[in-house]
């Protein structure tokens, strides 16, 4: 069964779709069975992956719109792509999404579960250990609903954000989820990207940070690296593009730390069921 962890912040830019594509990229070279998910109407990962032509050419049925489509079900083959990196399967983003990330709250009901059901059917959960979803830098209906698929949340944050903005307005975002919706989802962490500990401002961020949030940030970070932005360049994750370079280093622990991160939470949620169940 694929656990289902949610990269996830309003704001752009912060690195979420770099990170999706270089975690994907180490965890396959590990052996795990990743699939991604491009929940963004922009498309920047399957871009990334497949380049800006090959992004164009996905319809609805062949790319994540299709998850949202209350009227049919997606077939798993047809929207489920390999990618040309080994262990590494997409789900395409594509402008079809636009529609339904513009639906108004009080319709999302329709299509919010598609994602969650998809991801549950056995044919998908049991092909894959790890499910990463991209997400586009708002809270609306693509946002919800990946948060309603997910077991847990990364919300990857630049050093940078001192508004945080972005952190609260996603926190409340999974309090309502749980309530409405997925009671099980856990808060993974916050995950510091494009860090550059030579800064004294990213410094005294992560400091503050961690004062306020404790054992949810990260010990791992993403460091700034320009290997980042030419390994996508090159359509490769890092770990392919240079496996010994800094930046592969970091990816690995910051990898290794979100499948702890998410098995150790898996177990407690499993734990938390066991209760309820008992209660
Ligand atoms: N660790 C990093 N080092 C250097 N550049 C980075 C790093 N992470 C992301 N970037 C660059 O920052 C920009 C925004 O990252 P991106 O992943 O697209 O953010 P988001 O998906 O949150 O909008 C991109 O140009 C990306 O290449
Ligand atoms: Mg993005």
């Amino acid at each position: 069964m694929a656990i289902v962890v949610s990269l996830l912040n309003q704001k752009g830019g912060v690195g979420k779709t770099s990170s999706c594509h270089h975690l994907a990229g180490t965890l396959a070279a590990q052996g795990r069975r990743v699939l991604l998910l491009d929940n963004d109407p922009q498309a920047s990962l399957t871009q990334g992956i497949f380049g800006p032509g090959a992004m164009r050419s996905f319809g609805p049925s062949e790319s994540m719109a299709a998850l949202y489509d209350p009227d049919r079900a997606p077939i798993p083959e047809a929207v489920i792509r390999p990618t040309p990196i080994e262990g590494v399967s997409l789900v395409p983003g594509s402008v079809h999404l636009t529609r339904f990330n513009q639906m108004p709250p009080e319709r999302w009901h329709e299509s919010d579960g598609g994602m969650r059901e998809f991801l549950a059917d056995p044919d998908v959960a049991d092909a894959f250990d790890l499910v990463l979803i991209d997400n586009p830098p708002n809270l609306h209906l693509c946002g919800w609903s990946a948060l309603v698929a997910s077991n847990g949340l990364v919300v990857p944050l630049q050093a940078e954000d001192y508004g945080a903005q972005g952190i609260v307005a996603v926190l409340e975002a999974v309090e309502a989820v749980r309530r409405h919706r997925n009671p099980d989802l856990a808060t993974l962490g916050f995950l510091l990207t494009m860090y550059d500990k030579r800064l004294a401002i990213h410094v005294a961020y992560e400091r503050q940070l961690r004062d306020l949030y404790g054992p949810l940030v990260f010990d791992a970070a993403f460091p700034l690296a320009k290997d980042f932005k030419e390994a996508v360049a090159s359509r490769l994750p890092i770990a392919r593009y240079k496996p010994r370079s800094a930046a592969a280093k970091a990816t690995a622990a910051v990898a290794e730390e979100l499948v702890r991160r998410a098995s150790e939470s898996a177990r407690s949620t499993v734990d938390q069921a066991a209760e309820r169940g008992a209660a």
